[in-house]
């Protein structure tokens, strides 16, 4: 059983047919928020992502770039997946490809194990195939071919034709879980997330589920079944295992033991296989399912769920060249809540860079840094007697992270950030109603501006803790700038439980210039 502090958080594995867009880097943005944002709780956070690379989809993309599957998936991880965990921050603990070894063989092991134990019998199978999806389809799942197809049938998802597919495969005994599943939707009711999310599968579960065909003998792009090497195994079924392959299971008992059970941050769109196929698997084997399923909304373009084959993607460095990754990671996870779908539009993302980030957080802390230094000489004053507007602060800081911090427990990103922002509002009012500036002017004012401005300091120290998940680059340039690390050291090691706690910036510290933090954008 994982320890309490044990915090294990994974993004689902990607399809290296092509290359990522901000879909993909939303799912990871997401995931690495809150595995930072515990892991400074003192959690011991572990952020698992990587790369799916089995399966037809993948087979088909590499004969048709002339190349192996291996080399294919070779060059998109290099070239694309893992420098876009540079492009947009993202600070995980492990990378995990299912063409790795220790994943091959422990998905092997896994498989004799349920095999060994009655779980995996072999049979027929006749369905429509979405290789889009790598899913058997029900006929209700499905859609006239109309104009562009005509007389077929297709994908709802892909708009794209299904095949048919006949089969002697090996099944996984799937339907023997259908009660357990709904006493486990029923006994951790937080097990999915969100409420619409959680509806949708306990209902799909409801209606009966069939057993599932887990291999495929019609190529061979993947895993070798252990007992019949004329199969590999069905990509789901291989894909799913990752996040127990790479915490060593098999392998490595007590890594597994201290890791597992994760928490899953995924798509609506293969909440599904997470929350059904998944722990029916896990129960299978004898193992815990997973702590948690968040299934997140989806980023809309033009009206549309914004996808490659739709031709509707967005690299998610187009945005990060222009606006930098701290506006990428901000912009995605405040402006869409957590869970629901989210319309993304160049216009509102330009809006918001500008009011929130530039005019808002960061014009707020070159004014202050400044004032420091026109009026103490780079030095932080101390406070004295305070009034009620210092107040107003000091209470909007407690409550910001007590709100913060609920937030994140229920994963409610956008709260959390929005409990934070009361900060940089707060202060921005307090700054412009106190005036330092015509404080500076009296001597007899000298006391009141000491106040005013280590208000100010101590507020940006909390702003700056409060932010650092989600834009690590810009706060540690204000951290810097504020030159309050000598005093308090790194600003990844500030608990944020704690970081409501006012007066935590010494006098005396020494500040340092502040370049802009969101500099002004050319059209
Ligand atoms: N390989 C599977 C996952 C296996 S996990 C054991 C897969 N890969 S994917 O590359 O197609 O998608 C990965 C994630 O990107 C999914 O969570 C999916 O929901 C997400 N997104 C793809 N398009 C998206 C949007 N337009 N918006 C938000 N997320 C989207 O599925």
């Amino acid at each position: 059983m994982a320890s309490a502090d044990n915090y294990f958080i994974t993004t689902p594995i990607f399809y290296v047919n092509d290359v990522p867009h901000i879909g993909h880097a939303y799912t990871e943005v997401a995931a690495d928020v809150l595995a930072r944002w515990n892991r400074q709780n003192g959690k011991d956070a572990w952020l698992l992502t990587g790369t799916d690379e089995h399966g037809q989809k993948i087979l088909r993309t590499s004969v048709a770039n002339g190349v192996s599957p291996k080399e294919w998936a070779d060059r998109l991880v290099a070239e694309a997946w893992k420098p876009l965990l540079e492009t947009i921050d993202i600070a995980n603990d492990d990378f995990i490809r299912t063409t790795d070894e220790r994943h091959e063989v422990a998905v092997q092991k896994f498989l004799q194990h349920l095999k060994d134990t009655g779980f995996i019998y072999s049979g027929e199978y006749e369905g429509y195939y979405c290789v889009g999806c790598e899913e058997y389809k029900q006929p209700t799942d499905l859609l006239d071919g109309g104009e562009d197809f005509p007389g077929d049938k297709v994908c709802a998802i892909h708009t794209r034709p299904v095949e048919i597919l006949k089969e002697s495969n090996y099944f996984f005994r799937m339907s023997d879980f259908q009660q357990k599943l709904l006493d486990l939707y029923e006994s951790q009711p937080d097990f999915i997330q969100p409420e619409s999310v959680r509806n949708e599968i306990i209902s799909f579960v409801k209606r009966g589920l069939d057993d599932l065909s887990i291999s495929r003998a019609s190529f061979d792009w993947g895993v070798k079944i252990p007992w019949d090497d004329s199969h590999v195994v069905y990509v789901w079924f291989d894909a799913l295992l990752n996040y127990v392959t790479a915490t060593g299971w098999g392998q490595d008992d007590a890594e597994f033991e201290k890791r597992w059970p994760a928490i899953h941050i995924v798509g609506k769109d293969i909440a599904r296989f997470h929350a059904v196929i998944w722990p029916a698997m896990l129960m299978a084997a004898g193992l815990q399912p997973p702590r948690r399923v968040f299934g997140h909304g989806w980023l809309l373009v033009g009206g549309e769920k914004m996808s490659k084959s739709k031709l509707t993607g967005i690299a998610p460095h187009q945005i990060t060249d222009v606006f930098g990754s701290d506006a990428f990671r901000f912009y995605f996870m405040s402006a869409i809540s957590f869970g629901q779908d989210g319309s993304f539009s160049w216009e509102d993302l330009s809006a918001r860079y500008q009011s929130e980030l530039a005019n808002g957080f960061g014009n707020l802390g070159s004014r202050v840094v400044a004032m420091i230094s026109r009026y103490f000489d780079d030095t932080v004053p101390g406070a004295n007697e305070m009034n009620d507007a210092d107040a107003v602060i000091v209470d909007t800081v407690a409550r910001a992270f007590q709100g913060a911090n609920a937030a994140i427990d229920k994963l409610a990103i956008h709260d959390a950030i929005a409990s934070i922002w009361t900060i940089v509002d707060a202060l921005n009012l307090y700054i412009t109603e106190q005036e330092p500036w015509v404080l500076a002017k009296e001597d007899a004012d000298r006391a009141r501006l000491e106040t005013v401005l280590y208000t100010a300091v101590e507020g940006l120290r909390a702003i700056a803790v409060g932010l650092s998940p989600i834009m690590p680059d810009a706060t540690q340039k204000l951290w810097s700038a504020l030159g309050v690390g000598e005093a308090l050291g790194n600003l990844r090691d500030q608990h944020l439980s704690r970081a409501g706690e006012w007066g935590q910036t010494p006098a005396g510290i020494r500040t340092s210039p502040l370049d802009a933090l969101f500099p002004r954008i050319e059209e």
